[in-house]
């Protein structure tokens, strides 16, 4: 069986029994967080990451590759719960980088404490993602934000964080949970809506299906800054959703 070498980045994925698995290099020790299987090879720790735990890692096993957390990278990551996903990103950015966690419930939030203490560059925040200006002490302007908050309100808290906290060119993981926006659309409809609002700040690159891990869940991934003018005529009609400019003082 092949494996990774010392000089693999931080992401495995190889197939298994026909189906595609992927691993991160664990950072922890012990490495394990919610129970995921750990297997040693090349040296390190690999941790299998659960498409069904986690949104970030169904869409990696579906083949998706940009944008993602990279090594070196700050991440603001808004709703981490007990820090499954946020885990798997504090693999990839490895010990040079950060993961700032942001959870506001505070059962949720003793766990990902907990699970911290072993995580070195996992820095969990306790605080509600629509009040920034109460974290602001805490988190520096980010690389990359990541989003998994299932709230009508999920699309709002992603632009109000970017303007506050995403270097232009950063990147946005989006974990979009249409069952939130109302049941009365689709989800491709809801889908629509999402991007075409994010387009005000950003320049959307990918949206995937999360089925069938994560019913009515899409993943979005988009770069902070103006999508390029198109170059034949009319603009898209856009609605402005808030200034994209530096944080607010
Ligand atoms: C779907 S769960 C996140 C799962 C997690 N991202 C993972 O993959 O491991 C959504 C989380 O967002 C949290 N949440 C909801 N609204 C929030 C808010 N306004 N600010 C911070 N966290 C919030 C919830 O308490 C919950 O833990």
């Amino acid at each position: 069986m092949t494996g990774p070498s010392e000089s693999t980045g931080p992401l495995w994925l190889r197939e298994e029994e026909g189906r595609q698995v992927a691993f991160t290099a664990g950072l922890g020790t012990p490495p394990a967080v919610y129970g995921e299987r750990v297997i040693g090879r090349g040296g390190r720790q690999w941790r299998r990451w659960d498409p069904t735990r986690s949104k970030l890692g169904a869409a990696v096993v579906k083949g998706w590759d940009d944008p993602l957390p990279r090594v070196g990278e700050r991440w603001l990551y808004l709703g981490a719960a007990t820090g499954t996903t946020a885990s798997h990103v504090a693999d990839l950015v490895g010990p040079s980088g950060a993961v700032y966690a942001v959870e506001r419930s505070l059962r949720p939030f003793t766990r990902l404490l907990a699970n911290a203490e072993h995580y070195p560059n996992l820095l969990p925040i306790l605080a509600d993602a629509r009040t920034p200006g109460r974290f602001v002490g805490d988190v520096p302007i980010v690389d990359g934000l990541y989003l998994d908050i299932a709230q009508p309100d999920q699309l709002e808290i992603a632009l109000t964080n970017a303007a506050w906290f995403l270097r232009d060119r950063g990147a946005l993981l989006f974990a979009v949970k249409t069952a939130s926006m109302g049941r009365e659309r689709s989800p491709q409809h809801h889908l629509q809506d999402v991007v075409q609002r994010l387009e005000s700040m950003f320049e959307v690159r990918s949206s995937l299906s999360l089925e069938p891990m994560h019913r009515r869940h899409f993943l979005v991934g988009a770069r902070r800054g103006a999508p390029a003018r198109p170059r034949s005529g009319a603009l898209t009609p856009r609605r402005p959703v808030g200034r994209p400019g530096r944080r607010p003082r």
